[in-house]
């Protein structure tokens, strides 16, 4: 379906109509005593005020806070801010699945599709079978890769948008081969996998057809470690593989390890060389993307305010116009990213001495 008008293009004077997300919602009243719903609509250009002035008791059965309905208001100005004046609105079910989850969530900035791409590039790269064999079985399932290019990394804090963990994970398959460059007797096949599988639990750790970014309960109960492992165990298992191969236990070995420290819910810490550096990159990747947030936030070069999760304060150093031309050229099609806006100091992974 249409997405039809984003909030960031609708102006004072126009006659909107299209998908809206509801944030917020209630039932109030006029001086005069009559009631009207007062709203925020979201998607993902901002948030919007909205009023339904007339029937607002007939309308209040019809949706709830999280619905996406589909609108037709006038825009109008309200105390020098542009405010929706809703003159229909209709819901739509939950069970409406063609709805991009990207019109209603921040994005990554890159392009999705080429990623991916380089995923499979990846996946092509990797020699030992059994390997290939682990990286087959879970990514030729058509919903796991269309789940894999959709997910959130995180509900907030690093890679926390549509498209997080293609991301992270490709970087993470980027930066170990740069470093297989650098320390050849590092096991690349394994790290490429690892960093393939090694968050794979995501996909049902969080939810995000709806926003906001959230948790599923089995996310919140179980944790993406302990599924990614079994999903890794299923598809060794469908592809017959030996439960025992050295291999396969270094593999399995990374998932469990890669948060670093029991307290952030790596059950075993990282003892091999592969599982030291994947922790390593893990946490690297991680930092440096909730830094870039920092900036995409629209802050001025200089302090950040405390970031009670590092326990400092950051300084943002102005671009570089060399900075910014190596940029562009890494990133490709940008599309805009903002943070998510969710709560909650669960998972993602470990930074500093501290989760997200
Ligand atoms: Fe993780
Ligand atoms: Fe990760």
């Amino acid at each position: 379906m249409e997405k039809g008008l984003f909030i960031r293009d609708i102006q004072p004077g126009m006659v909107v109509t299209g998908l809206f997300c509801v944030a917020s919602k209630s039932m109030r009243q006029t001086r005069n005593g009559i009631p009207f719903i007062s709203m925020t609509l979201t998607d993902n250009s901002g948030n919007m005020e909205a009023r339904i002035w007339d029937r607002a008791m007939e309308f209040d059965g019809l949706f709830s806070k999280g619905d996406i309905i589909v609108l037709h208001a006038e825009a109008v100005e309200f105390n020098g801010q542009c405010q929706l004046k809703v003159n229909d609105l209709k819901p739509l079910g939950q069970d409406q699945d063609d709805i991009d989850p990207a019109m209603f969530l921040p994005v990554a900035p890159v392009d999705r599709d080429a990623c991916w791409k380089e995923c499979e590039k990846a996946m092509r790269g990797v020699k030992r079978p059994e390997f290939r064999k682990i990286l087959r079985e879970i990514f030729s399932n058509p919903e796991t890769r269309r789940m894999f290019c959709q997910a959130p990394a995180a509900k907030k804090m690093h890679h926390a948008y549509i498209g997080g963990l293609l991301e992270h994970s490709l970087n993470l398959v980027r930066l170990s081969s740069e470093i297989c460059r650098l320390y050849s007797h590092l096991d690349r096949d394994l790290l490429v996998t690892a960093s393939l599988c090694h968050d794979i639990g995501k996909i049902r750790e969080f939810s995000w057809a709806r926003p906001p970014i959230d948790y599923t309960d089995a996310g919140r109960l179980l944790g993406h470690i302990v599924m990614g492992l079994r999903m890794v165990e299923t598809a060794m298992q469908v592809a017959g593989l030996n439960y025992d191969s050295r291999d396969l236990m270094a593999l399995r070995h990374i998932i469990l390890s890669h948060h670093g420290q029991r307290e952030f819910g790596s059950p075993v810490l990282p003892m091999t060389e592969e599982a030291v550096v994947f922790h390593m990159l893990d946490d690297l990747d991680a930092k440096l993307n909730f830094l870039s947030g920092l900036k995409a936030e629209g802050r001025e070069p200089g302090w950040t305010e405390f970031q009670r999760l590092f326990e400092r304060y950051f300084f943002l150093r102005p671009r570089t116009p060399a900075g910014l031309a190596q940029e562009e050229e890494h990133s490709g099609s940008q599309v805009q990213t903002k943070d998510n806006g969710g709560e909650g100091p669960e998972s993602g992974h470990p930074v500093q001495s501290k989760l997200f």
